[in-house]
């Protein structure tokens, strides 16, 4: 069984989930990490190159396997929710965290990240919108918790969440 967190990109999933995992001893993997290992190349090429429903595949793939074999925190991509089967496989294998954080929060912290392929575009901000729009329900669905990242550090987040646990 593992702690699980969903959200936007830079709602800051990999910084606190990282944080959590040492805080309770456990191993820390990131989904996107482990994605790129599999794919011998960067989210970001394979994007360019392959398209995003290939990518999506790929991911889907890696959740599959990290939920079933992952003791301890993962960290998933922002899309991790669009498929329903991995909506399904998340909120059966884990306890699932939903890091809440508005579309103005988010472009603060990642306005300046070359790295995060969908937000490579000409108005981000309204992207992010977009992006929150859909999925903010998707995310409620994945999780049995949400928290939200707006004011408090990532020490208070961490503290908050050891307490839902
Ligand atoms: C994505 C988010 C990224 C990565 C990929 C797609 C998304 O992860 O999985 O670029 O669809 O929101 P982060 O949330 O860690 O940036």
């Amino acid at each position: 069984m593992s702690i699980i967190f969903v959200g936007l990109p830079g709602s800051g999933k990999t910084t606190i989930g990282r944080q959590l995992a040492r805080r309770l001893g456990l191993p820390f993997v990131d989904s996107d990490h482990v994605i790129e290992e599999r794919l011998g190349c960067s989210i970001r090429e394979y994007f360019a190159r392959e398209g995003e429903d290939n990518f999506r595949d790929v991911e889907q793939q890696v959740l599959d396997d990290l939920t079933q074999t992952h003791e301890g925190v993962i960290a998933t991509g922002g899309g991790a929710v669009l498929r329903p089967a991995n909506r399904q496989h998340l909120h059966e294998r884990g306890h699932v965290i939903y890091l809440r954080s508005t579309p103005e929060d988010v472009y603060r912290r990642v306005r300046h990240d070359t790295a995060r392929p969908l937000l490579q575009v000409d108005d981000p901000m309204a992207r992010l919108r977009a992006l929150y729009g859909t999925r903010d329900p998707l995310y409620r669905e994945a999780a049995h918790f949400v928290i939200e990242t707006g004011r408090p550090s990532v020490a208070t987040l961490v503290n908050m969440i050891t307490m839902q646990l």
